[in-house]
């Protein structure tokens, strides 16, 4: 299939390890151009030859400038992924009923919330320009939101409201808005021993080992694995593509059946 995408300009966030990465690979196997934000690169990323830009999307003016210097030697943009998200919260944040105090919520809100509207904002005259294609990643505790940390969760909640407002308000200019909605990913995020199943582990007083061998069962997923990376970044590829120009407004749920209810 022939996905239309070779010589498109693409910019993905958070792409120097996880998601972000393989979906720097996956449009570059697909002859795109890719510029790659971050704070900081990686090998990984500075194998695959994209153009990396360091910015810290969860400051105020991080995202404005971002955006800025990518396109200051070329206007053009067809495509922007705004993947930065997750972060690490204090393990107290977890067991509070509320999620934490004010600092851990504006901490989830600028990287999770502001930091994809803030880009979205600086982003979407040239992405009108080119009747060109956004995907935000959610994330299933959007749709589970029983799921700690609550601040992450409500985060990406606001994610799906946000994009599918933005899909209603952009759609008639040729700019298609959608969401990809993983669930348990094999990345740092999920798998470092201060990521997600580290802290659990640590809170629960058993091995990080023990957490992340049963976190597939223990999430619902019927395929009885995590999912990898390369797979979330198959869907944002396609969800991008001007061969799928009805994907307007669209969340594409990837979890391996741990969703129980229809996204
Ligand atoms: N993995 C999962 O199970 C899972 C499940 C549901 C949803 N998601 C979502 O998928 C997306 C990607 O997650 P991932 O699992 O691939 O995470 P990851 O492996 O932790 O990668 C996160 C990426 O975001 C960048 N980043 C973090 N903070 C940033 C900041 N302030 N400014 C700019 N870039 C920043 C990181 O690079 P630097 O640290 O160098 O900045 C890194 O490139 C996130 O939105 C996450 O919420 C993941």
């Amino acid at each position: 299939m022939d996905l239309d995408l070779a010589g498109k300009r693409v910019l993905v966030t958070g792409a120097s390890r996880g998601i972000g990465l393989a979906t720097v690979q996956a449009f570059l196997a697909e002859g795109a151009s890719v510029t790659a934000v971050a704070r900081r690169t990686t090998p990984e990323l500075e194998a695959t030859g994209a153009t990396f830009l360091a910015a810290d999307l969860a400051t105020a003016d991080g995202p404005l400038r971002m955006v800025e210097a990518a396109l200051a030697d070329d206007p053009r943009l067809d495509v922007l992924v705004n993947n930065a998200g997750g972060g690490t919260l204090p393990a107290e944040a977890l067991s509070d009923p509320v999620g934490g105090d004010d600092d851990v919520w504006e901490q989830a809100l600028a990287l999770n919330l502001y930091g994809t509207v803030r880009t979205t904002r600086a982003a979407l005259p040239a992405l009108t320009t080119a009747r060109g294609a956004v995907v935000n990643v959610g994330s299933d505790s959007a749709l589970m939101p029983h799921r700690a940390p609550l601040p992450y969760s409500t985060a990406k909640a606001a994610i799906n409201a946000f994009s599918r407002g933005l899909a209603e308000q952009v759609g008639g200019a040729g700019v298609r808005v959608n969401v990809v909605t993983p669930s348990a990913t094999r990345t740092s995020l999920l798998t470092s021993e201060d990521g997600v199943t580290g802290q659990v582990a640590a809170a629960m007083g058993v091995s990080h080992a023990a957490v992340l061998d049963g976190f597939p069962e223990q999430n619902g997923m019927l395929t009885g694995r995590l999912i990898e990376p390369s797979e979330i970044a198959r869907v944002i590829v396609l969800l991008c593509s001007p061969a799928l120009p009805s994907a307007v407004g669209s969340n594409w749920a990837l979890h391996g059946g741990s969703v129980k209810a229809p996204a």
